[in-house]
């Protein structure tokens, strides 16, 4: 599988989303959209909104990431914006529902992603990745961009890819979120990761595009 750019619009000028949406559409694979509600992360972001205004602009598709308690409650809202075709919440959020959560995202036709953040065992996702469609490994704590890559995911990354290969899921990627620049991208392919997020890395270069080819190269 080639390696996907999925830029953060978090970390765009927020009054020239145009602009943004341009740079993803010309250069990038995936719209990357971070939903915060100030509970599950002590940070709020955006919603419908600006999903929507992003959506209606945009020619590759939207990714969104849902960072909030009770995701359950708002996937049919994200899932029936045209254009959105991946929507990921975290386990921590989850939990026992976690099975439930995928199955209610793919039955809105959208693929459906297990979030799983630094602090939590790889291990607790395994019973639910017949049911996912992608698995999104923060490489941080969910809750703001501009962090610092946390090394030790590189082991999380390689031993979900080695879990999933072992049970015939090969086809499913890992997404990759949090500190991601071209100075560990290579690294974070090599672990085993299909979907580089990127937020700071992207929007704060003087050149988003070719900090995205960067990110392939
Ligand atoms: C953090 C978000 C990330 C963030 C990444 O909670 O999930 O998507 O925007 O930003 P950078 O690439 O700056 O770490
Ligand atoms: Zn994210």
């Amino acid at each position: 599988m080639n390696t996907l750019v999925a830029p953060s619009l978090l970390a765009a000028d927020f009054l020239r989303l145009d602009k943004a949406v341009d740079i993803v559409n010309s250069s990038a694979d995936i719209f990357h959209m971070d939903v915060m509600d100030g509970t599950f992360v002590p940070n709020l972001s955006f919603g419908f909104p600006v999903v929507e205004a992003v959506a209606a602009k945009a020619c590759k598709p939207l990714d969104v990431h849902l960072m909030i308690v009770n995701p359950q409650n708002y996937v049919e809202r994200f899932a029936k914006v045209p254009g959105v075709e991946m929507i990921s919440f975290h386990y921590e959020a989850s939990k026992e529902r976690t099975g439930e959560i995928l199955d209610l995202i793919r039955s809105f036709g959208c693929k459906a992603g297990i979030a799983i953040n630094p602090d939590c065992p790889v291990e607790s996702i395994f019973p639910y990745l017949e049911k996912a469609d992608f698995i999104l490994i923060m490489s941080v704590f969910a809750g703001f961009g501009g962090q610092k890559f946390i090394p030790e995911s590189l082991r999380r990354i390689a031993q979900v890819r080695q879990q999933l290969d072992s049970i015939g899921l090969k086809n499913i990627p890992i997404e990759v979120d949090g500190g991601v620049g071209p100075g560990n991208a290579a690294d974070i392919r090599k672990a085993g990761a299909q979907i580089l997020v990127a937020g700071s890395s992207v929007f704060r270069a003087s050149d988003p595009a070719s900090a995205v080819a960067a990110l392939r190269a």
